[in-house]
């Protein structure tokens, strides 16, 4: 929650927010509705503007009633006046067709506003014309503030994935760079928007208990996990193009892996946890073409190709897994097993840091002695910590029976968790850029994802079809197997009030 000043200084300060691709899934999904609770919670400028910009011919009140279907019912008194603030203009940002309409809406804004209005881009179009749409923000001026306010330059919005390889990555950093300065570009990864997300860090940090724990001397392995339900829904012709290991490892697990990997950070500063983050990425080894073998598993499910949108014959993966190693001193040895797929058992996140199994000699001729203890950060659903202890049962036998100890947002917390969406939207408005990515650390990360995705394309790691409803490709199972391990399921684990 921002202080009162701060709070004072947004409501004083006139912004306009403008969405392109406002007809698009993440636009109606999550940018519109985070909007709207901000705005519900009062934490929106007083004067404020959204234009809404996409191919689509529609009036504002067509539109109006699109954003209509997304938001809560919750406060529906308060939709009307949220409308009246969105503004739908037709066009192509990425053809450059119509964009005078947005400098038009904007000086409009600004005379109504009598003054400057600070500008907010979010561009929530596809990574593939990305450099085209900000190549023709800067033709149109769009970069510049409103005359003699260089201070209040406009800010620019990007989402993942950032392109679609390093190449592609440092291209459009290219093009970014030439119209915004680093502090006026804000690289979302919505991960780190959610509450738990940001909870690692205290876990780890405000909690003197673990950290001489957090290594390979006592850490056998860890397994982090994106599951999820649903399939590819409407969003078939991005995805078909992307695929899981895109789409979710190159930057959500591995913003995962690198929170839960980090060294601690200076101080809280954005550039000190940046930097942080950014050692353990470039940390990580790159599979070798054997290792890519041995070690990954890309999967489809039944149904996929049946999808609309989807490439008759596409081997587009819709289930990736890779095990990957930190070459560092706290993390040499230890395994993170990282998965993703959609159509799976459930939704769900969650990093799972299994112990070593220490073999105490005192409790030979025990039953079950041996039950590794684990720590899950279980980042959705049932959000929480849950950590595995063993424990004598009670009785006349030596039986040794694992048990949990948990933490649980829902009931150690009465505060509803914001949205994601809202928090960061909230931090673009503040100026804060501490949970948004810094163009190394998706440089490094596509150098991870680079050499997989290329043998992947030679189907050096064939494609195998898994059934949907279960916990995806069966390969994956084996990886573990050879190493002696099992994977861990998530859902079962812990905080299920
Ligand atoms: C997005 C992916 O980044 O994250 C989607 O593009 C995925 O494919 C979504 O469904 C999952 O986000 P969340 O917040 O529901 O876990």
């Amino acid at each position: 929650m921002p202080t009162t000043s701060e709070i004072e200084n947004i409501k004083k300060s006139p912004a306009t927010f403008v969405v392109f691709g406002a007809t698009g899934d993440l636009a109606r999904k999550r940018i519109f509705p985070a909007l709207f609770k901000l705005y519900k919670a009062n934490l929106l400028p007083t004067a404020f503007k959204i234009i809404a910009a996409a191919r689509t011919e529609h009036s504002s009140e067509n539109f109006r009633a699109i954003v209509d279907e997304s938001l809560s019912a919750v406060d529906k008194e308060k939709i009307p006046s949220f409308f009246e603030k969105i503004q739908y203009v037709p066009l192509d940002v990425a053809e450059d067709k119509n964009l005078t309409e947005v400098t038009n809406a904007i000086s409009e804004f600004e005379k109504e506003a009598a003054g400057c209005v600070k500008r907010i881009y979010y561009m929530a179009i596809s990574p593939t014309i990305l450099e085209e749409a900000v190549e023709n923000l800067g033709k149109n001026g769009l970069h510049l503030a409103c005359q003699n306010h260089n201070d209040n330059k406009p800010l620019v919005i990007v989402e993942k994935p950032f392109g679609q390889d390093l190449k592609s990555a440092q291209k459009i950093a290219q093009v970014l760079s030439k119209y915004f300065v680093q502090d006026q570009i804000y690289r979302i990864d919505h991960y780190l928007g959610k509450e738990t997300v940001q909870n690692i860090f205290a876990f780890r940090f405000a909690n003197e208990l673990f950290e001489s724990l957090w290594n390979n001397k006592f850490i056998d392995h860890i397994q982090i996990t994106t599951a999820e339900n649903i399939g590819v829904e409407k969003r078939g012709a991005f995805y078909d193009k992307t695929g899981a290991l895109r789409d979710i490892i190159q930057n959500h697990i591995i913003q995962l892996l690198a929170l839960i990997a980090m060294e601690e950070p200076e101080d809280s500063s954005s550039k000190s946890i940046k930097e942080k983050k950014l050692e353990v990425i470039k940390n990580i080894k790159k599979l070798t073409p054997e290792e890519i073998k041995t070690s990954t598993v890309r999967g489809q499910y039944e149904g996929y190709l049946e999808e609309e949108n989807i490439e008759p014959n596409s081997k587009t993966e819709s289930y990736a897994m890779t095990k990957l190693f930190i070459e560092n001193e706290r993390w040499q040895g230890v395994p993170f097993y990282l998965r993703t797929g959609k159509r799976l058992t459930g939704k769900v996140t969650s990093i799972i840091l299994q112990f070593k199994d220490r073999q105490h000699k005192i409790f030979e001729g025990f039953e079950n002695p041996n039950i590794p203890n684990t720590i899950t950060i279980q980042i959705q659903p049932n959000e929480g910590i849950g950590i595995r202890l063993t424990a004598k049962k009670p009785g006349l036998t030596s039986e040794f029976e694992p048990v949990a100890m948990e933490f649980c947002y829902k009931t150690s917390f009465d505060t509803p968790q914001p949205e994601a969406y809202e928090r960061l939207l909230l931090d673009v408005i503040l100026g804060n850029q501490s949970l948004f990515i810094s163009q190394e650390e998706i440089e490094e990360s596509w150098k991870v994802i680079d050499p997989i995705e290329e043998a992947w394309s030679k189907n050096e790691v064939p494609l195998t079809v898994y059934k949907p409803g279960t916990w995806g490709a069966e390969e994956a199972e084996e990886i573990l197997k050879k190493d002696g391990r099992e994977w861990l399921q998530p859902i079962l684990t812990i905080c299920k009030i």
